[in-house]
C-alpha cells in the first residue's frame, strides 16, 4: 500500500459538483485514492452547484454514486464516515465573483486548521461552456496561483474545433502556466492504454517490425452498446468525431504509432506524441467521402433488448443530422509509417462493447507451404484488448496435429489475470480517474493533453467536420442498433481487401 507522503495537502474544489461525473467519476476516485492511502491526512473536498444542499445532503449523494459505481463496490460505513468529513458543499453561481470569494474564505480557513499550504485543484466537470467565466474568474479573484500551489482540470471535449480550441488555450494561457493545466482524457488513465507503452519500449521484440516494411495496417475501434443515455443534451453538440475521435480514438493511434520517448517525462511523451498528430495527411475537402464514414443508430435489438434509435433518445431533436457513429482512414507520413493505412472506428448502440487495437502484419514473402496446406492461412496479427478483456494477443500460424502439413493459426496469450500467475499480484486494477486524481495531485502530466496536442487533434478533423456539416447526411438513421453500424464502414476496409477484426 502507497504511503499518503506522496501528495501534498490538497483542496479539491469540483464545479459541476452535484452532477454525473461527479457522482459516478471522480468522487468514487477520490474515496478510493483515500482508502489506498493515496491522500494525505489534510484534504478537503469542496463541491459546488446552483442546486442548494447541506453538507448532509451532498454527502448523501456522493454516497449513493460510491455504492453503485465504485469498483470496490459499497462503502464501508466507518471508512465512509471517515472520507465524508472532509467534504463540504457551497451553492454558488459561478458566474459571479461572491462564489470564489467564498472558496478563497475556504481556502484560507483549511490553510489556519493544516498550518500548511495546501494544494487547490479546481475541477472544471461542468458543460464546456462554462470553462471560460470560471478560469476569469478564477483570476479575477487572484486564485490562479501556480504549479506548487493550484491546477485546473478541464473535461472533455476541449474546444468544438480548431478555432475554440485556439481561442480556449490562449485564455487559459493568459491565466495559468501550461504545466498548471490538465485536460483530461480518461483513456490515457486506463491501464491497458499506459500498458500499450510499457509493451513498446520495454520489450526489444517487437521495435524493428513496427514500421511499413513488417505492418500491413493499423486497426483502432472502439465499440460501444450503450446509446447516449441520459446525455442527449451533451451528444446533440458533440457526435462521435467530438466525442471520441478527436481525444481517445487519436491518443490511442498515437500511442501506437509514435517513436520511442527517451525518457517517461511528460514533455518528451507528449513530444513524441505530437509528432504523429503533426505527420497526420492533410484531408483534402474532395477526399472526406473516400476516407471517412459517418452513421447514426436507428432502432433495434441487442442482447435480445429493444433499443430505441437516436432520435427517440431523450432531449435529440426528432430530425437530428448527429452522429453517433464514424470510421476514418488516415495515414501517417514519416519515415515509420509512410503507406500503412490506421482505420479507425467507433460507435454507439452497435453489437459488441470492445475496444481493441489490431495490428495486422504483412504475408510472408513466399508461401513454401503447398496450396492445401495453407487453406486457413492467416497474416500474423496483435491485437491489444483495451477493454473489457484486457490483454495482448498474438495470432501465429501453427501446424495442425496430424500426419500431413497442414497449417492454421493459433494465440498466444497475456491477459491481466496472468499477474497472479507471474508471482506479481496486483492490488485490483485501478479506474482510469484514480491514476489521473493521483497525478493530478502530484503535478505529474504525462497522461494530460498538452495545448498543442489538442489543436493537432482538431487540424486533422477540420476538413471532415467542415466537410459533413456543410452537407447533413441525407440517409440518418443508417444503421440498426446491434449491428456493426453502417455498411458503408465495411466498404470503407473492404476496398482495401481488408475487414474489421471485431
Ligand atoms: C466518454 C464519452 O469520454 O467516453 C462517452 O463522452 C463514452 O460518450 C465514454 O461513452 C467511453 O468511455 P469508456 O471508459 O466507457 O470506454
Amino acid at each position: 500500500m502507497a504511503t499518503s507522503a506522496k501528495t501534498k495537502p490538497t483542496v479539491f474544489i469540483i464545479f459541476g459538483g452535484t452532477g454525473d461525473l461527479n457522482h459516478r467519476k471522480i468522487t468514487p476516485a477520490l474515496y478510493n485514492l483515500f482508502l489506498d492511502g493515496w491522500l494525505p491526512a489534510e484534504f478537503a473536498i469542496i463541491g459546488t452547484g446552483r442546486t442548494e444542499l447541506t453538507d448532509e445532503q451532498f454527502r448523501n449523494n456522493l454516497l449513493q454514486g460510491i455504492n453503485q459505481f465504485s469498483r470496490k463496490g459499497k462503502a464501508e460505513k466507518a471508512k465512509w464516515k471517515e472520507f465524508s468529513e472532509h467534504i463540504t458543499y457551497q451553492i454558488s453561481n459561478i458566474k459571479e465573483a461572491k462564489a470564489y470569494a467564498e472558496f478563497a474564505q475556504r481556502i484560507h480557513h483549511y490553510q489556519q486548521e493544516w498550518q500548511l499550504e495546501p494544494c487547490i485543484v479546481y475541477y472544471l466537470a461542468v458543460s464546456p461552456g462554462f470553462f471560460p467565466v470560471i478560469a476569469e474568474n478564477i483570476a479575477k479573484s487572484k486564485l490562479a496561483g501556480t504549479l506548487a500551489t493550484t491546477r485546473i482540470v478541464i473535461e472533455k471535449p476541449f474546444g468544438r474545433d480548431l478555432a475554440s480550441a485556439r481561442q480556449l488555450n490562449t485564455l487559459l494561457g493568459s491565466i495559468f502556466e501550461e504545466s498548471q493545466i490538465y485536460r483530461i482524457d480518461h483513456y490515457l488513465g486506463k491501464e491497458t492504454v499506459q500498458n500499450i507503452l510499457a509493451f513498446r519500449f520495454a520489450n526489444a521484440l517487437f521495435e524493428h517490425i513496427w514500421n511499413r516494411n513488417y505492418i500491413d495496417h493499423v486497426q483502432i475501434s472502439v465499440s460501444e452498446q450503450l446509446g447516449v443515455e441520459s446525455r442527449g443534451d451533451f451528444y446533440e453538440t458533440a457526435g462521435a468525431l467530438r466525442d471520441m475521435v478527436q481525444n481517445h480514438l487519436f491518443q490511442l493511434l498515437c500511442l501506437v504509432a509514435m517513436e520511442p520517448p527517451v525518457s517517461y517525462h511528460a514533455d518528451e511523451v507528449r513530444n513524441r506524441k505530437v509528432d504523429v498528430l503533426n505527420a497526420l495527411r492533410t484531408i483534402r475537402p474532395d477526399e472526406v467521402s473516400q476516407v471517412a464514414v459517418r452513421g447514426q443508430y436507428g432502432a433495434g435489438w441487442i442482447e435480445g433488448k429493444k433499443a430505441i434509435g437516436y432520435h427517440q433518445e431523450e432531449d435529440v431533436a426528432a430530425n437530428s443530422a448527429q452522429l453517433t457513429f464514424a470510421a476514418l482512414k488516415l495515414f501517417i507520413d514519416n519515415w515509420r509509417w509512410q503507406g500503412v493505412p490506421f482505420y479507425l472506428r467507433t460507435g454507439k448502440r452497435l453489437s459488441e462493447t470492445d475496444s481493441v487495437i489490431t495490428i495486422q502484419f504483412k504475408p510472408v514473402p513466399h508461401q513454401s507451404f503447398p496450396p492445401e496446406a495453407t487453406t486457413n492461412w492467416q497474416p500474423n496479427r496483435l491485437i491489444i484488448n483495451i477493454q473489457p478483456c484486457m490483454g495482448i494477443r498474438m495470432q501465429f500460424q501453427a501446424k495442425r496435429p496430424g500426419l500431413e502439413m497442414a497449417l492454421h493459426p493459433v494465440e498466444m496469450q497475456f491477459s491481466y489475470d496472468d499477474f497472479e500467475k507471474a508471482g506479481a499480484p496486483t492490488e485490483g486494477t485501478p479506474e482510469a480517474y484514480e491514476t489521473l486524481l493521483l497525478d493530478i495531485t502530484r503535478g505529474d502530466s504525462t497522461l494530460f493533453m498538452r495545448a498543442d496536442q489538442v489543436e493537432a487533434a482538431w487540424q486533422v478533423l477540420m476538413p471532415i467536420i467542415e466537410a459533413w456539416e456543410a452537407t447533413p447526411a441525407a440517409d440518418f438513421p443508417n444503421y440498426e442498433a446491434g449491428t456493426r453500424g453502417p455498411v458503408e464502414a465495411d466498404a470503407l476496409i473492404a476496398k482495401d481487401g481488408h475487414s474489421w477484426m471485431v
